[in-house]
């Protein structure tokens, strides 16, 4: 890039980059269920949201500078950078996809974003500019989490060269300003095979028949009871990151706003999966110290329909579960448990939102489509038909609104 940027090459640049951050948010989504570290999750719980909003911020400058046609938004740089996430996209193990999207990737595209502030416009351009700015800061941060992460992972040799080459590619390509190459036409779909579990480290033990597990038959009133159900309770937040990871990577095609909301969901997990723990340690409890079960995961992540998965975990489950939080908000109030209170309330706050989110997407993408709506609606009473976890009670839920009562 040279010369001062026109609005011309500012609308082919920020689609371009707006393509680069969907791509990040999707390879942590598909990812997500399949990393082993539970730091890994959280933080990708947490960037597939930022990524998100970065590309939501770009695609708000778009129409600003007269791009109001969908051709301006979303345009792969070239078909060799598109070839290259899909190699980052196939890399096994976690070393190597965080060489590839935290030394490779995210690094170019901060750097990308540095020359195009360099070549704004001022203060004709702030707008821009400023966007920039603020997202190149979140990737820094991205980057600077992921070396943290890198220097405890068991190097391998290998990776360095494989780093090395994919920077190497990336810039023959023409980086992602699509410098001297033609727009891309290639495209690839992140498919994912049948999935029975989701990976986690060696401290659990995920047991495979959902009637023995009985971990929900406990009471937040006693301290054993808040160590079983907490610890029950972490399982399903990393779940949810995971799940909410695997409906952004398998479903590019819903609408934007879909995606920001599940985006944001998979941040509201990561973060309960951080409170939870710390809640579950300060109270002499561990990671790995009771039995857990995953029950749900099959019958969710390989829905065709995402919003078969919706009707089942967000406005089943997650209604259950907000339930469940209400119950033990008051337990833990009556016990005098004034931190558990604390970190509940906005646990369940967080909760009732998604709820809600799968009743509005159900709701909007069906009003057009009375069968559709009557399959999806139908699924979550074929899933418990006869398959209730111990303890568990899905009674009045598939139209709770989880509103306050
Ligand atoms: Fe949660
Ligand atoms: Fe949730």
């Amino acid at each position: 890039m040279s010369g001062t940027l026109s609005v011309r090459r500012n609308l082919e640049l920020l689609g371009r980059y707006q393509y680069i951050e969907i791509q990040m948010m999707e390879l942590m989504g598909s990812w997500a269920s399949t990393i082993v570290d539970p730091e890994i999750k959280i933080g990708f719980g947490r960037q597939m949201y930022q990524d998100a909003v970065h590309a939501d911020l770009l695609g708000r400058r778009i129409p600003e500078l007269k791009g109001r046609s969908a051709h301006f938004h979303l345009i792969p740089p070239s078909d060799d950078v598109v070839r290259l996430i899909e190699s980052v996209w196939k890399a096994q193990g976690d070393l190597k996809r965080l060489v590839g999207l935290y030394r490779v990737l995210k690094p170019a595209l901060i750097g990308t974003y540095r020359d195009h502030i360099a070549m704004a416009e001022l203060p004709a351009d702030e707008p821009t500019a400023y966007i920039l700015r603020h997202i190149a800061d979140e990737e820094r941060d991205h980057c600077a989490w992921a070396e943290n992460v890198l220097s405890r992972l068991p190097a391998d040799p290998g990776t360095g060269a494989w780093g090395h080459d994919l920077a190497e590619s990336l810039h023959a390509a023409g980086g992602f300003s699509g410098a001297g190459t033609a727009r891309g036409t290639y495209s690839f779909t992140k498919v994912h095979e049948y999935s029975t579990l989701p990976v986690r480290d060696s401290r659990w033990n995920v047991i495979a028949e959902p009637g023995e597990f009985t971990e929900k038959n406990w009471s937040f009133d006693t301290q054993e009871g808040k160590l079983h159900l907490l610890h029950d309770l972490l399982n399903s937040e990393f779940i949810t990151v995971e799940r909410m990871g695997r409906i952004l990577a398998d479903f590019p095609g819903i609408p934007w706003q879909m995606k920001l909301d599940m985006a944001r969901q998979a941040w509201d997990e990561a973060r309960h999966a951080e409170i939870v723990q710390r809640r579950l340690e300060e109270l002499g409890g561990r990671v790995g110290m009771f039995t857990t079960s995953c029950w749900g995961w099959e019958q969710d992540v390989n829905r065709p329909d995402p919003l078969e998965r919706l009707a089942l975990s967000n406005m089943t489950f997650e209604s259950e579960s907000c339930k469940h939080l209400r119950d033990w908000i008051k337990k833990a109030k009556e016990g005098g448990d004034g931190r558990s209170v604390q970190l509940l309330e906005f646990l369940l706050a967080d909760e009732v939102n998604h709820v809600l989110y799968g009743v509005h997407w159900i709701d909007e993408l069906t009003k057009d489509d009375p069968d559709r709506r009557a399959r999806v609606l139908a699924y979550p009473a074929r899933v418990l038909e006869g398959q209730h976890p111990v303890g568990v009670r899905f009674d009045e839920t598939i139209n709770a609104r989880g509103d306050e009562p």
